[in-house]
């Protein structure tokens, strides 16, 4: 019964994160949909709204046969709404009206501060990006709003595979004004295979993005020179301490355990007693471990498998693999909590399924409230919080649970290498 139900469960979690993705591929004057997606300053792109908050109007089509959406993206804030423009599967369209706009004062204002900012926004067709820009100003203070938007789009077979976006025809921005939205598509064959249609984006002249190799050039001597200057701190030390324990190699042992000890051999003593709160240490160790795999395996998966080609997927893998590499965190965290001899494993194991999760949630938590107060696309919806919640209970904390015994079980009894005194050496003055 309980499996019946955690199976439900991960399978409905499985759909709502795959979404009703379609396959791209279309027949001949099949539907193709124009979604619009977020809007924002150019300059930062983490600051994005809904395409729609700005007084844009929508196209006249308002049903559509499909939608989608994931949890990834919801996650990211990516809320796509339908443009409303009439695009079909190869087939021509010369310039035709979106719709009309009224500039009234509050529209003028919104417009203004949106081409002072030098705002863009984004669309996405058979989910591959386009970018376009809102506007532009010029020497004489004088608004315009760019209104035609021409579409080329390239297809090979019966697959999408390149989209172009030209803005054409300023119009002035004046109150009391009407503005007319117009778009146009054209189809032309292409010969990039679908696979290889992203490569256009990963290519470094697209977004003229350079790769910094003097900054990593940078940190990667920083990184060498205190490496350096670290070890050969450590090494002074050390060597200075074994002169002495070679030294004193000859004095007879009654001496020797009579005699104070010093260097690095102060600590031997006290390096493995319990830490003085096992559960939050513990705890923190886990997770680490979590992390770091989590971290390695998304990687390793990104430079194998090309995550970036859908939206939201880079999100979508991290939230599974953090999720089934729970055992990890249960392992060493369990196992490390028995060893300091911590009597309320379950309370650990609760506690360290929880402190991750619960902070990237606290955060979030914050950083929405500060979104929805301004409205910003950012804002995580309530459905996605909850199957957010319904992941970390149904199952991380069973399979955090499976770590944990195993952990306990196999790794539980302490063999430490040196006795741990059962008084606590006192951390001397410093000097
Ligand atoms: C889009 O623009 C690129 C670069 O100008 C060009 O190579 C490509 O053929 C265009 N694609 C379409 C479908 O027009």
């Amino acid at each position: 019964m309980k499996l019946a139900l955690l199976s439900v469960v991960i399978l409905s979690i499985w759909t709502c994160v795959k979404g009703d993705e379609h396959d791209h591929n279309y027949q001949n004057q099949e539907e193709v949909v124009l979604w619009m997606n977020t809007v924002g300053p150019y300059h930062n792109r983490q600051e994005t709204y809904n395409y729609f908050s700005l007084p844009f109007c929508k196209g006249e089509k308002t049903t559509i046969s499909h939608y989608h959406e994931s949890l990834a993206d919801a996650i990211q804030g990516v809320e796509l709404e339908f443009s409303g423009l009439d695009i079909a599967f190869k087939v021509n369209k010369p310039s035709a009206k979106v719709c009309e706009m009224d500039v009234n004062e509050e529209n003028f204002q919104s417009l203004k501060y949106a081409v002072d900012n030098h705002y863009w926004y984004q669309m996405y067709i058979d989910d591959l990006p386009i970018w376009g820009i809102v506007g532009e100003v010029d020497q004489s203070k004088d608004y315009y709003i760019w209104t035609h938007k021409k579409f080329e789009i390239g297809y090979n077979d019966n697959q999408i595979v390149d989209v172009n976006l030209t803005s054409e025809t300023k119009a002035k921005l004046t109150v009391g004004s009407k503005m007319m939205f117009t778009y146009e598509v054209t189809w032309k064959p292409s010969t990039t295979l679908f696979s290889k249609r992203y490569d256009k984006y990963l290519d470094p002249n697209f977004f003229q993005h350079r790769i910094h190799w003097f900054s990593i050039f940078n940190s990667f001597m920083m990184v060498i020179f205190l490496v350096g200057l670290v070890s050969m701190i450590l090494m002074r030390t050390l060597r200075k301490d074994y002169a002495r324990y070679s030294k004193e190699d000859d004095l007879d042992d009654m001496e020797r355990d009579l005699g104070d000890e010093y260097g690095w051999k102060q600590v031997h003593g006290d390096v493995f007693r319990s830490a003085s709160y096992p559960l939050l240490f513990s705890s923190l160790v886990g997770s680490g471990y979590q992390l770091a795999v989590v971290g390695f395996l998304v990687i390793v998966m990104s430079i194998i498998g090309d995550l970036y080609t859908e939206r939201g997927s880079i999100l979508t893998t991290s939230i599974f693999v953090y999720a089934a590499t729970a055992p990890v965190n249960g392992y060493f965290g369990g196992s490390l909590y028995s060893r300091q001899s911590g009597k309320g494993w379950i309370k650990q194991m609760l506690f360290s399924t929880a402190l991750f999760p619960s902070m990237i949630c606290g955060t979030a938590f914050l950083i929405n409230f500060v979104a929805i107060y301004y409205r910003a696309s950012r804002a995580i919806p309530f459905t996605s919080m909850l199957s957010v919640a319904a992941i970390c209970l149904f199952v991380i904390l069973p399979l955090n649970l499976v770590g944990t015994v195993l952990g306990r079980n196999m790794a539980g009894t302490p063999d430490y290498p040196c006795r741990i005194n059962t008084v606590p050496r006192p951390i001397p003055e410093k000097k």
